[in-house]
């Protein structure tokens, strides 16, 4: 067995950076505010200006059929609680989900509901009957929900917001 590729040898010229804002935050002070399907709750825990994602937790109600929706970026979460799936393919707590960019889809959940943390790389958008855009979800969007709940004061707003 090789030794590890780093090592802490204490003779080091390579500083640590100082911190200018706490790395832990508690998501337990957030209220859970509804989101933009029906019977879906969210706490937004960062954005992400340069690619219109964000990272967030989602709580979704017992046997929820979500609309059709667009994902123009990857998603991958960590189911905490319950679980979803689609169709066939599922996945309970402890499970990893990625969701490709590019797809639409409507998950559904199981009969306890779910609870994840989610890492959207990009917005999501929903669809009207005929087929054109009913609305984006993307970080400002985000942002603008989180505010509007009071639920926003650990974020950093970007300057050209
Ligand atoms: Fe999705």
């Amino acid at each position: 067995m090789s030794a590890p590729l780093l090592t802490r040898t204490g003779t080091g010229t390579v500083a640590a950076t100082k911190q200018h804002r706490p790395a832990f935050f508690n998501p337990d002070t957030l209220p859970w505010l509804p989101w933009v399907m029906p019977g879906t709750f969210f706490k937004l825990l960062n954005i992400n200006p340069i690619n219109g994602g964000f990272s967030m937790m989602l709580k979704v109600e017992p046997d929820n059929w979500a609309p059709v929706h667009g994902h123009l970026g990857q998603v991958e979460g960590w189911l905490l609680e319950g679980g979803f799936g689609y169709g066939e393919d599922r996945g309970r707590t402890g499970y990893y989900v990625l969701e490709s960019g590019g797809i639409r889809h409507e998950p559904d959940t199981d009969k306890d509901g779910m609870v994840m943390f989610a890492i959207a790389h990009g917005p999501l958008c929903g669809y009207n009957d005929d087929g054109s855009i009913a609305g984006i979800v993307d970080a400002r969007a985000m942002y603008d929900l989180a505010v509007a709940g009071g639920a926003a004061d650990h974020l950093t707003k970007p300057l050209d917001w």
